[in-house]
């Protein structure tokens, strides 16, 4: 079968579980042969977008020029991970717009679990007041309403949001589907 591409889009807050679940889902499809790339915000804001912050117009530059990267990709027959929060709708409508099998993942956790897992002591600073405009402390988030695939991740081990995303991603045509071992 020859691989099309796709854009799996994990949006969430900070803490959610983006990452977590996309290097479980690289792993996985890597091991079934997928060309597969994945794009994370922490990373591209390193390199690509290093010259970002956070105030809605640098969002909206980070969500665009990832975008740019991943339409190339989607495009040419790989698979995409994107895990950026990228909380306004309008730009993930973008996404939709611009990619190729585009998917919006939500990845869900109450804001309260991310605070307490509070993974990079971010949400503590964010509550002291020591970082401005921190997404669901001091940010906009703006919850998907139709995400094509909910991950709750306060409700659900790594293993099973990444099954969940596979299935999907069989179910659609868009990978093949794993021989029963
Ligand atoms: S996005 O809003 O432009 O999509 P992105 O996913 O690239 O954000 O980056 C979010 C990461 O930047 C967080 O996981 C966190 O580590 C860090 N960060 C630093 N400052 C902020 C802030 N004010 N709001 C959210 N995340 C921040």
């Amino acid at each position: 079968m020859q691989q099309e591409g796709f854009t799996l889009w994990m949006t969430g807050l900070s803490g959610a579980g983006k990452t977590t679940i996309a290097r479980l889902l690289e792993t996985k499809l890597k091991e079934r042969g997928v060309r597969f790339e994945r794009l994370d915000g922490d990373v591209v804001r390193e390199s690509l977008t290093r010259d970002l912050g956070f105030s809605k117009e640098d969002r909206d530059k980070n969500i665009e020029r990832v975008t740019f990267v991943a339409k190339l990709l989607s495009r040419n027959n790989v698979g995409v991970v994107c895990s950026f929060i990228s909380p306004y709708q309008a730009q993930r409508d973008m996404v939709r717009q611009e990619t190729t099998n585009f998917i919006e993942v939500f990845v869900h956790a109450p804001l309260e679990v991310c605070a307490d897992r509070d993974v990079k002591g971010m949400y503590a600073k964010a509550f002291a007041g020591e970082i401005a405009n921190f997404t669901g402390v001091s940010d906009p988030y703006e919850a998907p309403e139709n995400p094509d695939i909910l991950i709750p991740t306060h409700e659900q081990t790594v293993e099973e949001s990444a099954s969940h995303v596979i299935a999907y991603l069989e179910e659609h045509g868009l990978i093949p589907v794993a021989e029963v071992q």
